[in-house]
């Protein structure tokens, strides 16, 4: 039997025993007696009873063995030219100091705060002082408008906001006051305080509830590590589900804690002492995991980049950042490639670099096409690895496990379930299927440390989302299948979460923004194939009997509508009016036809929103399926 094969069938045949010996990781205070258990509704707790602290876990332990002096944090910011280095000693002792500064303001074990933050080392010292302090931190992506940080502050109910002043986008100063004093108006849950940590690039007036980041800390007395149970929260994430709201991903601490530092060894094959760079945003969950987490417990240094791919200054960014920072394992999203291939093609920006320390490359957040998967794969000498997570898992489910057993890659696979995840392709049925046949792609239970714990405030929605449609699994969202070899590809979500740019969005949150417009009487909104982004948003809209408004006027006033309520992020640019949907008899839309338009299979080819006749398809397509046709009864 190969290591991974012995290793994936004892993290599955004995749960208990393999995550025990996982748990000597980590620096317990009280090592868990309580492996795993499971709720009242059937669902796997992890250490409830072991007592930890991960801001202690990940900084005070390492400062304690004598890496006080190693750099924890390289934040390198060309859009605002600033680069800094910040060692475990000076991260601890800084987040020592906020954290007394939210004491100071009444935060306590249990409370959230919610974090609204760019890419400055000051979005980690927030989220450790939360996680010293025992408090649940809920981070905000900076490109979500005020109505999706309104949602968020009113589910999550925190006693405190924290925020910076501005973000940076490429050129663009955002200021975030006005989003932040918008959402608060807007939520009927009002927070105690606000913190703002001033940036220079724009500083703000403050209002009646906000606070000086900088003279609070002046003030504040450094805060111990609080201990919480293995099963009490670290956080709160925030992520799209099918519907309008939001799901408030729930992850515990021990699980988490340990998951991640098993991940690091196993899968990115990373070592006390190594850098390794995360190009994503605190605001995601890879930011959560593999930019602020998983580094530190394992003792690496963190690269926090303030800029994109590309433009800031040039499509040779990552080239330079690996070398400067001597990156032993680098992490990003396949459409940061595809931006970077766009402006350099040949990759000469490259050539100019000394990637001798790079020993891997991993790519995830959206299938790694196999375009961009062969353009990197002939550029590198060290493996390119497609690994497929989501939110909820907090961790990959599929990976080619570098530090385990390496093996050989293939164009448009995640490679094997990683020890723990008991990964199944299920049938409508629920029956599994056979090898290089399509299903829905499951895991089933238990699903190993580490993954959500529930959905915040909403335990019914815990379960009607994930664990409701095959009993004993868990339904990921996605489809895909097993090759012969064992080799798990993922095809896509089979439902209506859309991925753009790497980013997750709801096509059903669109949705509602643009039906509630007045002149709309009905909608729909697809993702549709885009070469550089994955995903982007189209919005199918019927106007109401009797408009006779301007077609154009109402395609701008959708487009601003769903701008300014969900977010640029949403990269919501096309609305299409059409005189019809298709629907079932009993007048639902047939969602998944359109998806099927959308991804090609109806046609052949997949849409694309550069291609204006692949729309018009669209459009003769839904004009055929009108309502109480055949289609209706076809499996689609
Ligand atoms: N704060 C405020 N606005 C933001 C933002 C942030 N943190 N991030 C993105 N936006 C804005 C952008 O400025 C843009 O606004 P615009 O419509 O006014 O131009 C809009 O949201 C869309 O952004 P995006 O889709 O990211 O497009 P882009 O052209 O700025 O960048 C990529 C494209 C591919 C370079 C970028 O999306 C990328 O690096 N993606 C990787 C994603 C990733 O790391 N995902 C995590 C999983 S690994
Ligand atoms: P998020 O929760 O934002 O991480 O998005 C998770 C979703 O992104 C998954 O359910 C997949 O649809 C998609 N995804 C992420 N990584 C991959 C991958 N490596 N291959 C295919 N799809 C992926």
């Amino acid at each position: 039997m190969s290591m991974y094969q012995d290793e994936f069938r004892r993290s599955i045949d004995h749960p208990e025993a393999f995550w025990a010996e996982q748990a000597r990781r980590i620096p317990w205070f009280t090592p868990p007696t309580t492996i795993l258990e499971y709720d009242a509704a059937g669902h796997a707790r992890w250490f409830v009873d072991g007592e930890l602290n991960i801001c202690h876990a990940a900084l005070d332990h390492h400062v304690e063995q004598g890496r006080g002096d190693q750099p924890a944090i390289f934040w390198d910011s060309p859009v605002t030219d600033s680069k800094r280095t910040l060692t475990f000693a000076e991260l601890r002792d800084q987040v020592a100091r906020f954290a007394g500064a939210l004491k100071a303001l009444g935060v306590e074990k249990g409370d959230r705060v919610v974090i609204y933050m760019p890419m400055v080392p000051e979005a980690l010292v927030a989220m450790y002082a939360c996680a010293r302090l025992g408090a649940v931190h809920s981070v905000v992506f900076g490109g979500f408008a005020p109505h999706e940080l309104a949602v968020r502050i009113e589910d999550a109910e925190p006693k405190v906001v924290v925020a910076a002043s501005c973000g940076v986008e490429v050129d663009r100063v955002l200021p975030y006051k006005p989003i932040i004093d918008a959402a608060i108006e807007q939520s009927r849950y009002k927070p105690e305080a606000c913190v703002v940590f001033q940036r220079d690039q724009h500083r703000v007036e403050l209002g009646a509830i906000d606070h000086d980041w900088a003279t609070l800390v002046e003030k504040a007395e450094p805060a111990d590590c609080v201990p919480v149970k293995g099963s009490d929260p670290l956080y709160v994430l925030y992520t799209s589900g099918t519907t309008g709201k939001p799901k408030g991903v729930v992850r515990d601490t021990g699980g988490y804690a340990v998951a991640l530092s098993y991940s690091m060894d196993t899968i990115y094959d990373v070592a006390p002492g190594d850098v390794f760079f995360s190009a994503s945003d605190v605001g995601w969950v890879v930011g959560h995991s593999y930019i602020v987490y998983a580094p530190l417990l394992r003792g690496c240094t963190t690269v926090v980049y303030e800029g994109k791919p590309v433009k800031t200054p040039d499509a040779g960014a990552f080239w330079r950042l690996i070398s400067e920072y001597r990156v032993k394992s680098f992490f990003t999203a396949p459409t940061a490639f595809r931006a970077m291939k766009k402006e350099d093609p040949d990759a000469r920006l490259m050539a100019q670099y000394d990637l001798s320390c790079l020993k891997a490359l991993f790519l995830a957040g959206e299938r790694l096409d196999p375009p961009t998967f062969h353009w990197l794969d002939d550029l590198m000498d060290v493996p390119v690895i497609d690994h497929w997570w989501q939110t909820e898992t907090g961790w990959p489910i599929a990976a080619n496990l570098q530090g385990l057993e390496p093996m050989p890659t293939k164009a448009g696979s995640a490679t094997v379930p990683v020890p723990g995840f008991n990964v199944q392709v299920l049938d409508r049925e629920g029956e599994p299927v056979g090898a290089m046949e399509q299903g829905s792609v499951v895991i089933k239970q238990p699903m190993p440390p580490g993954c959500l714990s529930g959905i915040w405030g909403d335990p019914k929605r815990f379960h009607s989302a994930y664990m409701a449609a095959f009993p004993g699994y868990y339904l990921t969202g996605d489809g895909g299948y097993f090759d012969e070899d064992g080799y798990l590809f993922i095809m896509g979500r089979t439902d209506d979460v859309i991925n753009i740019a790497g980013h997750r969005l709801s096509t059903g949150e669109m949705e509602e923004v643009v039906g509630a417009h007045p002149a709309v009487a009905e909608c729909a909104v697809i993702g549709i194939h885009d070469a550089l982004k994955g995903q982007l948003p189209v919005g199918l809209v019927i106007p109401k009997d009797g408009f006779d408004g301007d077609e154009v006027a109402l395609e701008e006033e959708l487009i601003a509508l769903v701008r300014e309520k969900i977010g640029p992020v949403a990269c919501f640019k096309q609305v299409l009016v059409v005189d019809r949907l298709p629907k079932t008899r009993s007048g639902k839309i047939l969602r998944k036809l359109l998806r099927n338009i959308a991804d090609g299979k109806e046609f052949g080819v997949p849409s694309t929103i550069d291609d204006p006749a692949s729309l018009q398809d669209v459009h003769e397509a839904m004009k055929d399926r009108s309502v109480g046709t055949a289609h209706e009864a076809r499996p689609i």
